[in-house]
C-alpha cells in the first residue's frame, strides 16, 4: 500500500465529506428549483455533480494507492433553506470548510512525507480556490440583488456561463 493505514482512513473521511456536499448542493438546487429560479436550480445541481466527481476522485486514489475504500456515514443537509442569501452563505460557508478539510489532509501528507498524496491533492488545493471564490461572488451578487431581484443573479449566471466549462464571459 502507497498510504499510511491514516490517511486511508483520512481519505476514506473526505470521500464522505464530498457526497455530503453533494447532497448539499441537491438540497439547495431542489430550493431554487421550487422558487422558479431554474438558472440557480442547474447552477446547484451542477455543483452537486461535481462534488460526486471529487468524491470519486478521491476513491479511486485509494484504489489505485492500494488502500480500501470504506465509505463512512453520510449527514443528512440541513432541510429547511429560507432564502436564496441563506442558501448562498450556507454554500460558501461548506467550500471554506471543505478548504480546511483539503488543508489538513495536505498538512497529514506533509507530515508523513508522503509526495504522492501531496501531488493527488493539490489539484483540490486549485480547486477549492475556484469554487470559495465563484461562491463568495455569488453571495455578494445575491445580496445585491436581494430576495426580490433573484431574476436579476439568474441573469448574471446566465452571462457568466459554466465557469467550469471554459465558456461565458468569465
Ligand atoms: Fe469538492
Ligand atoms: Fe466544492
Amino acid at each position: 500500500m502507497l498510504i499510511s493505514e491514516k490517511m486511508n482512513g483520512a481519505l476514506n473521511e473526505q470521500i464522505g465529506n464530498e457526497l455530503g456536499a453533494s447532497n448539499q448542493y441537491l438540497n439547495i438546487a431542489s430550493y431554487f428549483d421550487g422558487q422558479t429560479l431554474p438558472v440557480l436550480a442547474g447552477f446547484f445541481f451542477r455543483q452537486s455533480d461535481e462534488e460526486r466527481a471529487h468524491a470519486l476522485k478521491f476513491l479511486h486514489y485509494v484504489l489505485e494507492a492500494g488502500g480500501r475504500v470504506a465509505l463512512p456515514a453520510i449527514e443528512a443537509p440541513p432541510a429547511t433553506i429560507q432564502s436564496a442569501e441563506q442558501a448562498v452563505k450556507m454554500a460558501l460557508d461548506w467550500e471554506l470548510e471543505v478548504t480546511r478539510q483539503i488543508n489538513d489532509l495536505m498538512g497529514q501528507a506533509i507530515e508523513e512525507k508522503d509526495h504522492i498524496t501531496q501531488n493527488f491533492l493539490q489539484w483540490f488545493v486549485e480547486e477549492q480556490l475556484e469554487e470559495v471564490s465563484t461562491m463568495d461572488d455569488l453571495l455578494a451578487v445575491v445580496r445585491r440583488a436581494g430576495e426580490g431581484g433573484l431574476l436579476f443573479v439568474e441573469e448574471y449566471l446566465d452571462r457568466l456561463g459554466d465557469p467550469h466549462s471554459g465558456e461565458g464571459a468569465g
